[in-house]
């Protein structure tokens, strides 16, 4: 797309085959409303101008109806012919898929797990989704709690996560970039901040992606950092979050093995940095009101501490 209109969050984006086909479509169907809406305009304009002269007669009455009834039925075949192609493009686009993805919704946060060819190399990651450019993605969408909807609309359009049952979505990226994905459904306080940071690489940069994050994250060297390792581990943040190869094994919380990677905070609450974790972990509740995040009680140098640590999981 244009210059302008190429954001991190835009209908308007053909960074995806899904969206680029139904953009398509919805530019043929926007200039034949116009075309129509601007003949409908001249003839009712030009009806009212001659509306005082004589009646027309009887046969050129017949002929403009006539002409009229066909163009607008081929012009509907037309659109429903466009439409079909398009069904028969977003199926073929969606064909053979060589990436298997699970995206679990929840309050407000997408839990993320690819699969591998074995269960060692099933990559387990939150809020922000990696994908190569060129490579079809078949994501399966699951909820925990309430219905949820995945929504990233330079790719493509939206597919709702509802508990209970599982639905899916395919993607095809075509344009490397940074992209937002948000909940596109009501699904609490927080709706609006369940944003998924979304990245397309060349399939070489996911690759390496991929393999740092199989990487156990080495033990902290650092003192503070081996304080905090052993606050957060031997802590309240491990009964819900889990980190690779420490006693953290939680589950209900988002997998923090590479937190100090990603780009932002709390499902795009935040953008990354030390001082936003340090003060989303001091208040997660001033940031997020309503998350299911508690305030664990730490002294301020227990929390940089804390910080110091998280900040070597890369
Ligand atoms: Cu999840 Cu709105």
């Amino acid at each position: 797309m244009n210059g302008l209109l190429h954001t991190a969050q835009s209908v308007a984006g053909n960074d995806g085959r899904q969206g680029e086909l139904v953009s398509g479509l919805f530019v043929i169907f926007l200039i034949v409303a116009a075309v129509f809406y601007l003949l409908v305009i001249a003839f009712l304009v030009w009806a009212i101008l001659r509306r005082r002269r004589e009646h027309r007669r009887e046969g050129l009455l017949r002929g403009v109806l006539i002409g009229w009834t066909v163009t607008i039925a081929l012009v509907l075949g037309g659109l429903t012919l466009a439409s079909w192609f398009t069904d028969r493009h977003l199926a073929e686009a969606a064909e053979a898929p060589a990436l298997e993805i699970e995206l679990v919704g929840h309050q407000w946060w997408w839990e993320i797990r690819y699969q591998g060819a074995r269960p060692a190399d099933q990559v387990r990651s939150a809020n922000e989704l990696h994908l190569p450019a060129g490579v079809r993605a078949h994501i399966t969408l699951r909820s925990e709690d309430v219905i949820h909807s995945l929504w990233i609309p330079n790719l493509a359009g939206k597919q709702d996560l509802i508990p209970g049952r599982e639905t899916d979505i395919s993607l095809l990226p075509q344009q490397i970039g940074r992209y937002r994905g948000q909940c596109a459904e009501f699904c609490g306080i927080q709706h609006a901040n369940m944003a998924l940071d979304v990245i397309v690489e060349s399939p070489a940069a996911f690759e390496r992606w991929r393999q740092a994050q199989l990487q156990i994250p080495p033990s902290p060297t650092d003192p503070a950092a081996m304080r905090g390792y052993a606050l957060v581990t031997g802590g309240a943040c491990a009964s819900c979050h889990n980190i690779a190869g420490t006693p953290a094994s939680g589950q209900v919380a988002p997998d923090l093995s590479h937190i100090a990677s990603k780009t932002s905070l709390a499902a795009g609450t935040l953008p990354m940095s030390r001082a936003n974790l340090a003060a989303w972990i001091a208040d997660p509740q001033r940031h997020k009101p309503g998350n299911n995040m508690p305030i664990i009680p730490l002294t301020p140098a227990q929390l940089a501490d804390v910080v110091a640590y998280l900040e070597t999981l890369r």
